[in-house]
């Protein structure tokens, strides 16, 4: 069933319906076969950790259903399998921060390989969710793919000496990078690994623009929806590398540098609201563009002025706290 599963998701074409039927029915045996009771409240409690809030199990699950999201990386991360296996020996390692209960981005992946092929590393904060981990991949007979799998923050998480990871894969993210820890997550990780590991989403883009909240998406051009006017912050490789700490052992506290946008009245005229745009490159060619998850949905900074005004200037800046994201300056 989990071959049937892997066999749509990763197919070049596929159309709505089929799309959202196959997330639901995916869903729907990962609650069975984890006997995952949705009603039990426990599994509703989020987490609080000082960089970001970890999804309770029962809100990580229902991420699944986010089904352009989710098919996306699971394709995303079914490329880079098979673009590493075309140049490397030996099995594909990932390490994967944020399983959720099932590991639902790689685990019809694994009905795919064998474990001579991928080994996965599995981190996630949340107790719950690691003990249907273990019930999930005992159930499918899995545990020969399993290196290591912790409960552990995996924004501190260290990697041991000399460990090789190919893929490092992470979704723990809303919309506009806010609320959850991926920017920690992911610049922890990726500055124990070498240059070589590829980054899954490879890059997050978040962008200032403005949005006409009068118009539905989807049904109408994209022009008259939103415009994005310029990016504001990017998490990638690239990037990361260009992060400055405040202290000099590159540890802790990140001081991400502020960027100042000036808007003109003349460019907003068409639309209602200030606003930030996510666009994420999962993998190569494969993005999630505006409105085709939840993730990048936009995010409302404040309603546009109706009477003439002058331009506005905005300072923003990314910080990292209890309840991460972009923190602006109107002015
Ligand atoms: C948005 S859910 C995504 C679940 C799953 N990866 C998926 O895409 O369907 C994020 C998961 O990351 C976990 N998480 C958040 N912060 C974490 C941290 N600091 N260390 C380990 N896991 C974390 C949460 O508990 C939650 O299960």
């Amino acid at each position: 069933m989990l071959q049937e599963i892997a066999a749509i998701f990763l197919a070049e074409e596929l159309d709505q319906v089929t799309l959202s039927a196959t997330a639901k029915r995916y869903r729907e045996l990962l609650f069975a076969w984890a006997e995952f009771d949705s009603k039990n409240e426990d599994f509703k409690t989020d987490i609080y950790i000082e960089n970001g809030k970890a999804i309770g199990s029962y809100w990580a699950a229902a991420c699944i259903s986010d089904a352009r999201r989710t098919r996306k990386l699971i394709k995303g991360v079914f490329e880079a399998i098979k673009y590493l296996k075309t140049k490397n020996e030996g099995p594909v390692h990932i390490l994967y921060a944020g399983t959720g209960p099932f590991a639902a981005l790689i685990l019809p992946l694994l009905a795919v390989y064998t474990e001579e092929e991928v080994q996965v590393t599995l981190i996630e904060i949340n107790e719950n969710s690691c003990d249907f981990l273990k019930k999930i991949f005992s159930k499918l007979n899995f545990n020969g793919f399993v290196k290591a799998l912790v409960q552990e923050d995996a924004t501190a998480y260290k990697i041991k000496d000399g460990e090789q990871i190919d893929v490092l894969l992470s979704e723990t993210m809303q919309h506009a990078l806010r609320e959850e820890p991926q920017v920690s997550i992911v610049t922890n990780l990726l500055k124990q690994m070498t240059n070589e590991v590829i980054l899954i989403p490879a890059r997050i883009i978040l962008y200032l623009g403005f949005l006409n909240t009068e118009y539905p998406p989807g049904q109408v051009d994209d022009d008259l929806v939103f415009k994005k006017e310029g990016a504001v912050f990017e998490l990638s490789k690239e990037t990361i590398k260009d992060f400055k700490y405040i202290s000099a052992d590159n540890q802790g506290e990140i001081d991400f540098v502020p960027v100042t946008m000036v808007v003109k009245p003349a460019s907003w005229k068409h639309y209602t609201h200030l606003a930030i745009f996510t666009e994420i490159q999962v993998f190569g060619t494969i993005w999630l563009r505006t409105y085709e998850s939840g993730l990048t949905s936009p995010w409302i900074i404040a309603p546009l002025p109706t009477e003439e005004t002058k331009e506005w200037s905005l300072t923003l800046r990314y910080q990292i706290a209890a309840n991460p994201g972009l923190a602006y300056k109107l002015g």
